[in-house]
């Protein structure tokens, strides 16, 4: 859908979806499942659809108030099926015909996607499988069998736009990665994608106001619903240095998603501040809102709340000037 941002010019009555329009519809591949999305990417000129290969069977949804199947039970992970890439350009709605694939992964989140030298970059939070949707059902978590085995990593694809080359050649052109696109047989190209740090956080997030569809380094993280290392933590990750630096207090502390606030003014992509949300289960403690440096990640200030408030740890935030 196209959803115009409010203006002077917009209808005032018109609210919310009211305004949107429909900018094209994609049928699923499968015949009676289709591909279960969080998030999807946007570059200059194109949107970018995962098709991945956790299936939604509607023929179980169907019959769930029967059956009495809750959503999960109607997901189907079918990695055979390998993951599809569909780039969809943002003026006409067409889908270019090349067909992108890669091996099987899932993933919830797209971190940033922007073109360059005629390829599109496609940077995301990937997760070998789908076994993180069953980490936090509540019989695992009051267990304490919180899997640790399957984690996300910041992970780039290299899309090229231009395809014409020899089988099994390797389209990417970008000097700094060690992404490949390369031409089958079929004529699918089939992308092998780069990882950059290590595994084991979520929720990226990046100086969205000044980088989002642009070349940009850096990206933030947070790992309060993970087990292994970066448990309990923040992280900025330097996407050309592979460099991870952390923030952790306590192994009482849960952190949010870090909201990023440019400097005013500023043009560095991070001159400026993140927000974090901190819920602390200590005894007597007091929750509070982090705000942090975003150059050198320490923290810079910290408002609390009283002791009679609990801040449950927020998967997504937003920053709003007033
Ligand atoms: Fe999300």
């Amino acid at each position: 859908m196209k959803l115009p941002p409010l203006s002077e010019t917009s209808p005032k009555q018109l609210k919310g979806f009211e305004r949107a329009t429909i900018l094209t519809s994609k049928s699923s591949s499968q015949k009676t499942t289709y591909s279960y999305y969080h998030s999807f990417g946007v570059t200059e000129h194109y949107v970018l659809f995962l098709e991945q290969p956790l299936l939604v069977n509607t023929v179980k949804m169907a019959a769930s108030g029967i059956k009495g199947y809750c959503v999960r039970d109607c997901l189907e992970w079918n990695p055979a099926m390998k993951t599809k890439f569909h780039l969809i350009n943002r003026s006409t709605g067409q889908e270019i015909k090349t067909k992108f694939q890669s091996d099987a992964f899932f993933c919830f989140h797209h971190i940033n996607t922007y073109e360059e030298e005629g390829q599109v970059v496609a940077d995301i939070m990937a997760y070998p499988n789908s076994e993180v949707m069953d980490k936090f059902f509540l019989k695992e978590v009051r267990a304490g069998r919180l899997n640790d085995s399957c984690k996300a990593i910041f992970t780039r694809f290299v899309l090229p736009l231009k395809t014409e080359g020899r089988i099994g050649e390797n389209l990417v052109t970008l000097k700094e990665t060690q992404a490949t696109a390369i031409k089958e047989e079929t004529g699918i190209i089939f992308l092998i994608p780069e990882t950059k740090g290590r595994a084991g956080y979520e929720m990226p997030t990046i100086n969205y106001s000044m980088f989002n569809t642009r070349k940009y380094r850096y990206m933030y993280g947070c790992g309060s619903f993970d087990t292994g290392e970066f448990a309990h933590s923040l992280i900025k990750l330097d996407n050309v240095t592979g460099e991870m630096t952390a923030w952790k207090e306590t192994d009482t502390m849960y952190p949010s998603e870090l909201v990023y606030v440019p400097r005013p003014g500023s043009s560095e992509e991070d001159d400026g501040i993140l927000l974090s949300v901190v819920l602390d289960v200590a005894d007597n403690s007091q929750d509070f809102l982090m705000v942090m440096d975003a150059k050198n990640f320490k923290e810079l200030a910290r408002v609390f709340v009283p002791r009679s408030v609990k801040l449950p740890p927020s998967v997504h935030g937003r920053f709003r000037m007033d």
